[in-house]
């Protein structure tokens, strides 16, 4: 399966900091946002993806993963000039698709928890329909909202309803078939001028080929779209790697363990670091067991 990460978007929530660079490489904690949701599409075994991003930040993103060899991945680029909805990936990223089933993932979301790795696996072997994750939120008003039956069957989602029939959410995680490009290529704006992607799972649902997975309550799925949010997301990411002394979203790490690179690579890998702690950390992975 192949793998998208959408990093454009105008971040104006964000401003001024996201004056002159984008909030997919602004820091959460020791690395920057985008590594986060890298690194889910890496531990789901996916290991060709396509960043897409603005006009402005495609020069940062490429001097970042340049192709992604150093990694073990092969990863491109793709410009959306102007932020028109999510389902543009899709329509941008047709060639790259080469009609295939396709991961999405927000460029600003972060995921973690345990199991995450073996729920992602699951599902890269989708062939047909489309799978979203549910999450519980005490503020559902501000996301595409999914009404579940009780047998966990999804009757509707709603793209930031003012009256939410549920607290799930749908999070920034999309598996689709290869059907996405046609289906996203048909979706009309909304008054907001922009496609939804609310729209597009509801295409799915119509189909009767939709599936909800239920994020628990053991997920942290967060945002990053506020100055709080931020704030909060690296203030979560320093409490557990001070504590464990293991780093969430290492992707240098992740590429390792997971036998993307060779032990030559990863040591080529912490030579190119400057003396960072980042690089302490890389280069003490190297003595120490695994967990
Ligand atoms: P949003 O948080 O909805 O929008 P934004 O990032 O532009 O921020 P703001 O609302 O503060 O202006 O976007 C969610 C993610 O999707 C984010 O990573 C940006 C990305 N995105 C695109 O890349 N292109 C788009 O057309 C849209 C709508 C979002």
């Amino acid at each position: 399966m192949k793998g998208i990460i959408l990093a454009g978007g105008s971040g104006s929530r964000l401003a001024p900091l996201t004056n002159v660079v984008c909030k997919q490489l602004l820091p959460i904690y020791d690395k920057p946002l985008v590594y986060y949701p890298l690194s889910v599409l890496m531990l789901a075994g996916i290991r060709e993806i396509l960043i897409i991003t603005t006009p402005r930040d495609k020069c940062a993103f490429e001097a970042l993963f340049k192709d992604g060899a150093h990694l073990g991945l092969k990863i491109s680029y793709q410009v959306q000039d102007k932020p028109r909805g999510i389902p543009e990936a899709f329509i941008l990223g047709e060639s790259f698709i080469d009609n295939k089933p396709v991961c999405l993932i927000l460029g600003d979301n972060i995921f973690y928890g345990e199991g995450l790795p073996a729920y992602l696996k699951n599902l890269t072997s989708l062939q047909t329909g489309a799978c979203l994750f549910g999450y519980y939120v005490k503020d559902p008003e501000r996301y595409g909202v999914a009404e579940i039956n009780d047998e966990g069957k999804v009757l509707s989602i709603e793209e930031k309803p003012k009256n939410p029939k549920s607290n799930y959410a749908i999070t920034g995680l999309y598996f689709y078939d290869n059907q996405v490009v046609t289906l996203a290529k048909q979706l009309k704006p909304s008054k907001r001028g922009e496609l939804e992607i609310s729209d597009l799972n509801n295409e799915y649902l119509k189909q009767n080929n939709l599936h909800l997975e239920i994020m628990g309550r053991g997920m942290a799925w967060l945002d990053t779209g506020t100055h709080e949010s931020l704030h909060d997301a690296s203030k979560f990411v320093e409490v557990i790697e001070s504590r464990q002394g293991l780093k969430i979203a290492c992707i240098e790490e992740i590429a390792y363990r997971l036998k993307y690179i060779s032990k030559a690579q990863y040591l080529q890998l912490i030579e190119e670091y400057p003396q960072s702690q980042y690089r302490a950390y890389l280069e003490s992975l190297l003595t120490r067991e695994f967990v």
